[in-house]
């Protein structure tokens, strides 16, 4: 048989394999691959629909202010913007992040900010300073799906808590945190998402917030607080981060610039009190020495042009067109057992499906007809969970893509509800199409969101 190119690699991964299995550390036998990058590669295809990243939409961003900027900084800081440049990066990009902080009423001394290669590498730099193998962290039930595999980088034991339709059940919190306490064990942090929740769309009410931060307080809790949508607000009342309401002593913020400005410049941050900072920073100089100084030069130029509060505003407009677009088609083509959040903001929206869809199934399905989501699994740390359940994201592509995605996907779960119902006779499993969407709220399957209705107990 011919040896070709592509056979050969193959064998060679085989040997490799083999050659290395001895030699992996302990902790990669628990590592996760993120599923959206997974999925990243399929939807790279321009004939597939994907309803799966967390894109936003950067083709709004007028070209010709780029090319100014760059070129500006080509004229004006060429050395400079191609040099190494301070671990906790320069002093005029965390002005940008102070100011973009101060929209949302926070006030971080410039000192507590580190700048970072995204929000991601801050959730990385987070655990790699407070997490050893065998610590708890908690989370939420669904959570940020990349925050999955570092958890488990970390061989963190991760527990996880339900949200209903106000975010994080704080009531359940505390029980899990009564008994850790039984335990003797604390946990390094609460991870949460408060606004617009990764991926349930969810925002913790004002009253949970509060709860969440009297409590850290009261149990010196670190709190984990993730905010990239925040400002991508197109309902409802701006609501105090947890940051805000604590002043800083027990909230590590994480923020980027990925979902106001560009996700491509790969620039975040994290603050946190000045002796967890210094731990930070010297993760960060191992990890990477410091954050792109040329797309800082870039954050630096596009603040001074004063602009960047219009842009999201432009964003915003588009992204309320759209989630409403995505809530229109998931009346018209999910089956009338299916249950979905409506976002006040950010960019995703989680839908649930009866209990005997199995959505890593139907994705398979779903790419035949060449449209993508994220599974619910992927939110999960227990893969277990999260089986029936759907991440769909409405900023990446436009109305017509939105509606037709959303057909495309509901066909594949109209074949599965008939073969269930073939299957079982349970004539009730046949699809009928809702003229109006459940308002969040409203009870879904599975273990999953489990929402209740208004006056079951704010949790
Ligand atoms: C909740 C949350 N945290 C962090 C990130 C990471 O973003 P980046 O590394 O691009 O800043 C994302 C991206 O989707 C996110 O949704």
């Amino acid at each position: 048989m011919e040896e070709t190119p592509h056979r050969r690699r193959a064998h060679t991964r085989t040997r490799d394999l083999q050659r290395y299995a001895g030699l992996f550390a302990a902790r990669t036998g628990v590592m996760r691959s993120s599923a959206m990058r997974d999925l990243m590669a399929i939807t790279a295809r321009p004939e597939v629909i994907s309803l799966a990243g967390g894109l936003p939409d950067t083709s709004t961003f007028p070209a010709g202010t780029f090319a100014a900027q760059m070129t500006r900084i080509a004229q004006e800081s060429t050395a400079e913007a191609l040099q190494y440049g301070p671990t906790e990066g320069f002093a005029e990009t965390v002005d940008c992040i102070v100011e973009v902080m101060g929209a949302e009423g926070m006030l971080p001394d410039p000192d507590d900010v580190i700048v970072t290669t995204g929000g991601q590498q801050a959730i990385d730099l987070i655990c790699k300073t407070l997490v050893d193998p065998g610590d708890v962290v908690v989370c939420e039930a669904p959570t940020y799906p990349g925050a999955v595999p570092v958890f488990c980088s970390y061989q963190a034991e991760t527990i996880q808590i339900d949200c209903d339709a106000d975010g994080m059940r704080i009531d359940d919190l505390e029980a899990v945190l009564e008994d850790l306490d039984r335990e003797g064990r604390r946990p390094k942090f609460v991870y949460s998402v408060p606004s617009f929740q990764n991926p349930a769309g969810v925002t913790m009410s004002l009253e949970r917030r509060r709860r969440l931060v009297e409590l850290a307080r009261r149990r010196e809790l670190l709190l984990v607080e993730d905010n990239p949508y925040g400002l991508l607000r197109f309902g409802g009342e701006p609501l105090p981060p947890l940051y805000q309401l604590d002043g800083g002593d027990f909230v590590i913020y994480v923020g980027t610039f990925s979902k106001i400005l560009s996700p491509g410049i790969r620039l975040g941050w994290a603050v946190a009190p000045p002796p967890v900072m210094e731990k930070i920073v010297l993760g960060k100089q191992a990890s990477d020495l410091c954050t792109s100084t040329l797309t800082q030069h870039f954050v630096r130029e596009y603040f001074s042009e004063g602009r960047w509060r219009e842009y999201i505003a432009d964003l915003v407009e588009i992204y309320r067109d759209r989630r409403d677009t995505m809530l229109e088609s998931l009346s018209e083509h999910f089956p009338a057992q299916a249950t979905w959040t409506e976002p006040e903001g950010g960019l995703f929206i989680w839908a649930t499906l009866p209990e005997y869809i199995d959505t890593g199934d139907l994705l398979a399905k779903a790419l035949r007809e060449d449209v993508a989501f994220v599974p619910g699994q992927a939110a999960y740390v227990d893969e277990s969970r999260g089986r029936s359940s759907m991440r769909l994201n409405f900023s990446g592509v436009d109305g017509d893509e939105i509606r037709e995605g959303v057909r495309r996907i509901g066909k594949a779960i109209a074949e599965q509800v008939e073969l269930y119902g073939a299957l079982t006779g349970e004539q009730e499993a046949v699809p009928a199409p809702k003229e109006t969407s459940p308002a969040a709220g409203e009870s879904g399957a599975g273990d999953v969101l489990p929402f209740r209705k208004a006056g079951e107990g704010s949790g």
